[in-house]
């Protein structure tokens, strides 16, 4: 089925004519910053239209991928801790084992972060009572590599996960990370596939997807260098590591995020060495609601999933740019390989291991506000499923996680919801759903739609899910679906997240205190639907062909 365009004249015009009227008409291309005066809508009714024809993308399901590094008690403590009640005869906690496999976590990036820049992965493998201690220099902490490569396929196995690879292009040398190939990829008769044989694993892994370093851009980095010396570093290593495996699919390292000052600078620099290596970019971003951020404007921070949508749209131009020069035939796709609220336990000992094993570093609480953001997030990666195949949340547990735990079990952050919903709810092709919704001024982003919406449609079977968040603080939006082909027949089910306290948190006393609820009833008639959603909140809604 080919998608309508989403400019189609009689669009442009009904843009045109919604922004004279003060109501902005989000698509996957414009949310809504209208530069004129706005003049007040006469009703707070948001009109939402749907066409199963328009679509923007098939969605990869990668695009709800996430992250665990050796940091803090990601790892240890989090899914491997010998020992404990909890865990099976691996090491592996089956409780968050199951719990990732029931929710269907699909890639998972592995081993860092900022650890992988100081990690000699030949530390992490063979016998286990020969394996050293190490300092990890990243994060302060000792790391026993009593968990490394195969203890990960395993439990990626386990899980059912992709592995989502990152090498040292720190201290590592592109000779080291094609060996890494060569360990995990080849058959046998091999230097490193023999031994891996000879650590006991007959089958290749055969990992496809593989993250050429971490933020190289940062000075914080262990490696840091100029981008022309990454770019040329990364070109080398994916040449080394495709005369292992041509097969690969290969990230390089984009900027940390736009408050550096070589954002933007980097990617190109970086991909005039190495463009015609490798298949995508990445990209990373953490959220904040602080004063020098968003004044402590909650209704400013849960516009930021706009301000994610600018970064994705100025590095996709970067890449363009850079491709079009080079009249490459090759688009490159982006990998937002870390992204999350985190601004609470970013400094001091909430950084700073102090040489212990498995110590409570990051460990951020999230809020309501927090989840609804992260729902908002997640519509804006949706709109931009086109260019962006991979996302990890950062992190999945104990580590800026939506999942927390303890010797005895484990807890859901609030966080959880609105990603887990993605993975339950979200599936097919994503929906180039147009909204027109009334705004409000944020200084320094224009004029803000209250009502954000996403959605997919399932060719097979043809269900629809909306994704909506309300970042009204005080006032619910009637929301009017107007489904453009085909009202679905029944819907299937409706949830919502939303509280009277934008900071309320779970806790292992409380893991309740914002959890889903239903949502009142939306009711169809013939080609349209109506459902209130109340203030500060984030709903999915299913709807059956
Ligand atoms: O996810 C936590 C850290 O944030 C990662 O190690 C690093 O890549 C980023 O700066």
């Amino acid at each position: 089925m080919k998608p309508l365009t989403p400019f189609s004249s009689s669009r442009r015009k009904f843009l045109q004519q919604a922004s004279a009227a003060g109501i902005a008409c989000s698509t996957n291309v414009v949310f809504g910053r209208f530069a004129s005066a706005q003049v007040a809508p006469t009703t707070s009714t948001v009109r939402v239209y749907v066409d199963s024809r328009r679509t923007i993308a098939s969605l990869d399901r990668n695009l709800f991928g996430s992250f665990l590094e050796h940091l803090g008690r990601a790892i240890y403590e989090g899914i491997y801790e010998p020992g404990s009640k909890l865990s099976d005869s691996n090491g592996f906690r089956t409780d968050v084992l199951n719990e990732i496999k029931k929710m269907g976590v699909p890639i998972i990036r592995y081993p860092g972060g900022n650890f992988v820049s100081g990690y000699n992965w030949l530390d992490g493998v063979g016998p286990k009572q020969d394996r050293p201690v190490e300092l990890d220099k990243a994060w302060n902490s000792l790391d026993s590599n009593q968990f490394g490569t195969d203890e990960f396929m395993a439990w990626c196995k386990m899980a059912g996960v992709e592995p989502l690879m990152g090498l040292n292009l720190g201290t590592g040398t592109a000779e080291e990370a094609a060996a890494l190939v060569e360990y995990c990829n080849v058959e046998k008769g091999t230097k490193w596939s023999n031994l891996r044989r000879k650590n006991g694993i007959q089958l290749p892994y055969k990992v496809q997807k593989w993250c050429l370093g971490n933020e190289m851009d940062g000075p914080w980095q262990i490696g840091h260098m100029l981008a022309t010396e990454y770019g040329l570093k990364a070109a080398d290593a994916a040449r080394q590591m495709r005369y292992v495996d041509p097969s690969l699919q290969l990230v390089a390292c984009g900027s940390s995020g736009p408050f550096t000052p070589t954002y933007l600078e980097w990617d190109r620099e970086v991909l005039e060495q190495c463009y015609d290596y490798v298949d995508a970019l990445s990209l990373h971003r953490y959220f904040e609601n602080t004063p020098d951020t968003t004044g402590g404007d909650s209704s400013k921070f849960l516009a930021m999933n706009l301000s994610m949508e600018q970064q994705i749209a100025e590095t996709l131009a970067v890449c363009d740019m850079v491709g079009g020069r080079r009249h490459s035939p090759k688009k490159l796709w982006l990998s937002f390989d870390e992204w999350n609220v985190w601004y609470r336990a970013r400094s001091g000992s909430d950084v700073n291991g102090n040489r212990q094993e498995a110590p409570h570093l990051l460990e951020e609480v999230y809020d309501l506000e927090d989840a609804l953001l992260v729902g908002g997030l997640i519509n804006s990666l949706l709109r931009n499923a086109d260019r962006v195949k991979i996302a990890c949340l950062a992190q999945l547990v104990n580590v800026i996680a939506p999942i927390m735990t303890n010797a005895n079990g484990l807890m859901r952050q609030t966080i959880y919801y609105p990603y887990n919903w993605a993975l339950q709810y979200a599936r097919g092709r994503v929906l180039n759903v147009l909204t027109e919704s009334p705004t409000y001024e944020v200084s320094k982003m224009g004029d803000v739609p209250y009502v954000d919406v996403a959605g997919t449609v399932n060719p097979e079977g043809g269900k629809v899910s909306l994704f909506i968040l309300n970042r009204d603080l005080t006032k619910p939006h009637q929301v009017e679906v107007n489904w453009e082909d085909k009202a679905p027949s029944h819907l299937l089910s409706s949830v919502l997240l939303t509280g009277e306290d934008l900071k309320a948190v779970n806790t292992f006393d409380q893991p309740q205190r914002v959890a889903p609820q239903a949502l009142e009833k939306p009711s169809t008639a013939g080609s349209r639907t109506t459902v209130e959603m109340p203030p500060r909140s984030y709903a999915v809604i299913q709807w059956d062909a």
